[in-house]
């Protein structure tokens, strides 16, 4: 499955079966986490086979239902560490996509004291990233008009709607969708509106308009 394909099949899966994450699955998400990791200067750590930081109150209400991985997505604490969780989680989000596993952003629902992680003091976990066999694949979650987010104009290229169609399938907190993007040339600008978790969002955002888009089309200006 390529990242396209990623794209549009994945959607938020919040009860999972008890089926165990293979070996070779395991070892290809704790590589990308770690290449991952050099670059961006995150600490990202996946932790398999824990039911702790699910098994709480608010994962009930939350409705996670067997959620026994999670990616912790932490960093030191900085001015860009919201937007830059939200790129590169997306980026492990769509690669668990592709090995045939299902996925949920969380920022709320879960127990932070109970994450087995091992983090500094300077740095914070941002929210954590569910991960297992799904016991469904999700649903297509509603979309806002497409007009609020961006004004297309007739001679839009290709690769700009494409970028848009990826942008709109990316998951936002209470799917909120709170960006719109703007083009001058091949100059791309995403911005997030006000509100809880949208510099995250911001992050989770371009890392899909960039797949859609092809990176080699067009530049982020900030
Ligand atoms: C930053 C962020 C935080 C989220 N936090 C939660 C959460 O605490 N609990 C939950 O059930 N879903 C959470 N979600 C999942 C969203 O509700 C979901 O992505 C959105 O409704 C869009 O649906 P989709 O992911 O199926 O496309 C979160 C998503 C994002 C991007």
């Amino acid at each position: 499955m390529n990242l396209i394909k990623a794209i549009e099949e994945r959607h938020s899966v919040r009860s999972y079966t008890d089926r165990k994450i293979d070996k070779k699955t395991r070892e290809k998400l704790l590589s990308e986490c770690e290449k991952i990791n050099r670059e961006s200067g995150l600490n990202i750590q996946i932790v398999f086979d824990d039911k702790e930081a699910f098994g709480g109150l608010m994962a009930h209400y939350g409705s996670f239902k067997n959620v026994q991985n999670y990616i912790a997505l932490i960093g030191e604490k900085s001015s860009d560490l919201q937007e830059k969780v939200g790129y590169f989680g997306e980026k492990l989000v769509l690669l668990a996509q592709t090995l045939g596993l299902n996925t949920c952003w969380v920022a709320l629902t879960y127990n932070k004291k109970k994450c087995k992680i091992n983090m500094n003091e300077n740095e914070k976990l941002v929210c954590v990233i569910s991960l297992g066999y799904g016991e469904t694949m999700g649903i297509q979650h509603k979309n806002k008009d497409i007009n609020k987010i961006c004004t297309f104009s007739k001679d839009d290229p290709e690769w700009f709607k494409q970028g848009v169609m990826s942008a709109m399938l990316a998951p936002t907190a209470m799917n909120q969708q709170k960006f719109k993007i703007e083009r001058n040339d091949n100059i791309v600008k995403i911005i997030a509106g006000a509100g809880f978790y949208t510099k995250l969002d911001l992050g989770i955002v371009k890392c899909h308009f960039e797949i859609g888009a092809g990176k080699e089309n067009f530049e982020f200006k900030n």
